[in-house]
């Protein structure tokens, strides 16, 4: 089928967009590469350089007639939304907005939308399921939220078919520094240029913030799925495991020393710092629906994601190549 990937060029969409090419699918990916890399655009994929803002988005969009748009595209930084809520609306609320008239304009069957659990759960105490109450905190959480509003509008209102996919916090390969789950890469450039990383934590959580880390490749596999199955469904994506940050400092730790790496002096004690405002205690979130309505399952386990993240790094490292 025709697919339009909406943020092909970044983190996550490059490697949906790179698994629909090997299924099979034609694929057009649309990035303004505010923070994307072309170099991550398959090649055998066509690539649009386009704000999904701009009316030329909405005219690619009639003149492709895509049957499936899986939206990727967003302002992602938490702290950026604090400091320019508006701008922030502006990529994540008006944007998602024009994706979707464009939708029922051109008949496209159906959204896949990449939607946050962390953000919009906000704070607590257990795995959440989807029905837990929003609690967004941040210009971000809140845009997120309107655009899966939106989308369940477009849905009642036009028929258009959707699958919200609620992420944990992803890493692996590709990542950026300042995504949701930007402190596996953040740890790993660290450690690599032979420095040690602080880890952020409040007085009651000495071990750090407690987060749920699911690899992309896992969160692939569903954007696969949900191509047939899931329709009006909102789904956390998550493996539903708590790790705290020191427990994931560890891990990386000993991937690293697995690996045969060198570590810095002091590397296993890392210094800790207070958490920054704003950063929630726990984000863990049930995957229980995701296994029921789409039969997914998150397979890969911290060490071995994180190890497929390092060995990646080391590949691109050495080749110049992102
Ligand atoms: N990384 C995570 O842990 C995580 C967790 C929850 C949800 N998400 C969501 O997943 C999606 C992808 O995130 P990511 O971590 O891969 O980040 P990313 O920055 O690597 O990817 C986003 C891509 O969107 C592009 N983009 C931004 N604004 C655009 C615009 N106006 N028009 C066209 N392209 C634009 C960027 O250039 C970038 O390539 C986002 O929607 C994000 O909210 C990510």
């Amino acid at each position: 089928m025709k697919i339009l990937v909406t943020g092909g060029a970044g983190f996550i969409g490059s490697h949906v967009a790179d698994a629909y090419v090997e299924a099979g699918h034609e694929v057009l990916v649309v990035d303004n590469l505010s923070g994307g890399d072309p170099r991550n655009v398959h090649p055998r994929a066509r690539f649009f350089k386009l704000d999904i803002t701009d009316p030329a988005f909405e005219e690619l969009v009639l003149l492709e007639r895509p049957e499936v748009i899986n939206h990727h595209a967003a302002q992602i930084s938490v702290p950026f939304s604090v400091e320019d809520p508006h701008e922030d609306a502006r990529v994540n609320v008006l944007g998602t907005l024009r994706l979707l008239q464009a939708a029922v304009r051109a008949g496209v069957r159906k959204v896949i939308f990449a939607s946050t659990g962390g953000a919009i759960y906000g704070d607590v105490e257990a795995p959440v399921p989807e029905e837990h109450p929003p609690n967004p905190q941040s210009p971000y959480a809140l845009s997120k939220l309107t655009g899966e509003m939106y989308i369940r509008w477009f849905g009642e209102t036009h028929g258009l078919a959707f699958t919200i996919l609620r992420y944990a916090n992803v890493y692996g390969p590709r990542q950026v520094p300042h995504g949701e789950a930007g402190v596996v890469a953040i740890f790993l450039e660290a450690l690599l240029a032979g420095k040690v990383p602080t880890i952020y934590a409040y007085p009651d959580t000495p071990d750090g913030m407690f987060r749920d880390y699911v690899f992309v490749e896992d969160v692939v596999n569903a954007n696969l799925l949900a191509l047939s199955g899931g329709d009006g469904e909102t789904l956390n994506i998550a493996t539903g495991r708590t790790v705290s940050t020191g427990e994931l400092y560890r891990t990386l730790v000993t991937v690293l020393r697995e690996e045969g790496i060198s570590l810095p002096e002091g590397a296993d004690s890392p210094p800790r710092g207070p958490a920054r405002p704003g950063d929630l205690k726990r984000s863990v979130l049930l995957p229980a629906r995701a296994r029921k309505v789409l039969r997914w399952e998150p397979r890969t386990s911290l060490r071995e994601g994180l190890r497929r993240t390092l060995s990646h790094v080391q590949v691109h490292h050495r080749s110049g190549t992102g």
